[in-house]
């Protein structure tokens, strides 16, 4: 399948929400990446649902929400409500991942689960099967415009191997420093979404840079 493009709104210009979700529906990406930060699971905060909510009334592409939060299954119906087609949440975050996995689950969501670099896949060794998406960061998570961490590489082709073998459906993500000289490297290792943030909305042309994104595989 071709891959799939899901820029990080954390990079858009806040003052106008509704210009920017307008100019991603207008563009080629497949998802639009929300990032919320806690202040605790990570050191900065970005937004919460109200802002959540507020994209979604506007947006006419699916809402991948990443939770970078401790406690997430607390919040989890409430992201939900606000508008999350996929929600993630950090496997470093969830002491039982798998009924984390099952709430998300439940409340109709596609459930993701991201890991920090530190993480081996092989921690997913058996959930895989129960998974939608797994988000492999290739940047520590909290900030935008970090540099990519080059170990990912190996990293995606392990998670694929394990989905393969295990007949999963899981689709693979990579967030953190994509931009043109990675991206093609990282479907070939087997990634379906790339998300990106600053390179798209720091771009001149936004749309034309998802184009160019989704180009590559
Ligand atoms: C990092 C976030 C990312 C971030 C990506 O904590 O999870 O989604 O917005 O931004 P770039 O593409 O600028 O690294
Ligand atoms: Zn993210």
């Amino acid at each position: 399948m071709a891959v799939q493009i899901a820029p990080s709104v954390l990079a858009c210009d806040f003052a106008n929400i509704q210009r920017e979700i307008e100019m991603l529906n207008r563009s080629a990406c497949d998802y639009i990446h929300v990032d919320i930060m806690d202040g605790v699971f990570v050191p900065n905060i970005s937004f919460g649902l109200p802002v959540t909510a507020a994209m979604h009334a506007h947006a006419r592409k699916p809402l991948d929400v990443h939770l970078m939060i401790v406690n997430p299954d607390q919040y989890v119906a409430a992201f939900r409500e606000a508008g999350a087609a996929i929600i993630t949440v950090h496997a470093e975050a969830c002491t039982h991942l798998h009924r984390s996995i099952q709430g998300i689950k439940q409340t109709g969501s596609q459930a993701g689960v991201a890991l920090n670099p530190h993480t081996p896949v092989s921690f997913l060794e058996d959930i895989i099967e129960d998974i939608d998406l797994v988000c492999i960061m290739s940047v520590n998570p909290g900030f935008g415009g970090q540099k990519f961490i080059p170990r990912t590489y190996d990293k995606v082709r392990a998670l694929k191997e394990l989905i393969v073998k295990r007949g999963s459906q899981a689709k693979i993500e990579i967030d953190g420093g994509v931009q043109s000289g990675n991206a093609a490297a990282l479907i070939e290792a087997g990634a379906d979404i790339l998300v990106a943030g600053s390179f798209v909305f720091q771009s001149e042309d936004p749309i034309a840079t998802i184009a160019q994104l989704k180009a590559l595989g």
